[in-house]
């Protein structure tokens, strides 16, 4: 499995998704203001993979600070969490990673800088491993839900690309998989950016897995047809009551699917599910630059000059979703903000096939 992003002697390795599948081809990051490039320029995207790139970005930034007491480290780290927040808004993760690493200083706030810099970067690196474990525990919650002959269909690529490794729409179809069960996964090739046929049927194909590339506007005639058994998904960002921002399109397909009685599955790390939001009405959702609408790989497909709206997210009503399958279970949507309380009885939660 091809890796994301990975830390090399202190510098952050980078996949550059952009230029998938034409080149494989790794940036090196050596400051934090690459790694928020590389966020903002789709370097690395899907919502897990950059909350890790924004952890190695912090580690990254609070080398650089000269300061020697704890109080102005954190003033001047507040530059660097400023700038990675700034570089996407829809994607919780990397608030989420933020928080993570403000915690983690405040709780060592008696040690040196020396010492809290090495914690940073000791974290980014946990943050990254941990990942991956999650992907793979999200993988055995989700294959319940997945018969041996079942043709699933995933939109963007809720893959290893957009995480650690190992995915979250994908782990379940890679357990499936590996326990040998006779699968085939349809990827919609989601316009603009492509990264259902340029990421996720890529990354599949390296894996063997079967895969067959459609256009966004053939998912309902294949569901007409009866040829596809359910839908497996990611999120940017989920709100409490269940409510799921996920790549533009994502919406429509869950309505397809509700038309035509198919579970729709949104597999998601609880670090993707912001419990501070009540409804998916309150999630920032990010509109980007008009040319990836116009252009194909530096090819203009439209008039010079047309108007047009690139509303990169969108939001999927909780009532469309089948179950929101996190590392800690598979869940229906109304109960979704029940896990996180600390008494959670999460075996009574769970949804079983
Ligand atoms: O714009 P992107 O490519 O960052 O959007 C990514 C998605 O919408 C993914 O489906 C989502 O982050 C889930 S990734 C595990």
């Amino acid at each position: 499995m091809v890796k994301t992003i990975e830390m090399v002697d202190g510098v952050v390795m980078m996949l550059d998704q952009s230029i998938l599948p034409h080149e494989v081809n790794y940036i090196e990051c050596r400051d934090y203001l690459k790694v928020a490039e590389g966020i903002k320029k789709l370097w690395i995207r899907g919502a897990p993979a950059i909350g890790i790139a924004a952890s190695m970005g912090i580690a990254l930034g609070a080398r650089e600070i000269k300061s020697g007491t704890f109080d102005s480290f954190m003033k001047e780290l507040d530059t660097v969490f400023r700038t990675l927040l700034a570089t996407r808004p829809t994607a919780v993760n990397i608030h989420w990673a933020v928080e993570r690493m403000k915690r983690l200083l405040n709780d060592n706030r008696q040690r040196s800088v020396a010492e809290l810099k090495q914690l940073l970067f000791d974290e980014a690196e946990r943050v990254l491993q941990e990942d991956i474990e999650i992907n793979k525990t999200i993988g055995r919650y989700g294959n319940q839900f997945i018969k041996d002959g079942d043709t699933i269909i995933t939109h963007c690529n809720a893959g290893s690309l957009a995480t650690g490794g190992y995915g979250t729409a994908t782990g379940p179809i890679r357990v499936a998989f590996e326990e040998g069960k006779k699968i085939q996964v349809i990827a919609d090739e989601t316009r603009p950016v492509l990264q259902g046929a340029r990421l996720t049927a890529w990354e599949l194909m390296q894996d063997n897995i079967p895969v067959t590339l459609i256009s966004d506007n053939t998912a309902g005639a294949l569901m007409q047809r009866g040829e596809i058994d359910l839908a497996i998904v990611g999120t940017d960002r989920t709100a409490a009551n269940g409510d799921v921002a996920n790549k533009i399109g994502t919406y429509s397909l869950a309505v397809l699917c509700k038309e035509h009685g198919i579970p729709f599955y949104v597999a998601a790390p609880t670090s993707s599910i912001d419990f501070s939001m009540a409804t998916g009405a309150e999630i920032p959702i990010e509109e980007r630059g008009p040319e990836e609408v116009t252009n194909i790989f530096g090819c203009t497909i439209a008039p010079k000059g047309v108007r047009v709206r690139n509303i990169a997210f969108d939001v999927t009503p909780a009532k469309y979703i089948t179950a929101i399958i996190t590392e800690k279970g598979a869940f229906r949507p109304e109960t979704l903000h029940m896990i996180d309380k600390a008494d959670a009885k999460l075996e009574q939660l769970r949804l079983k096939p």
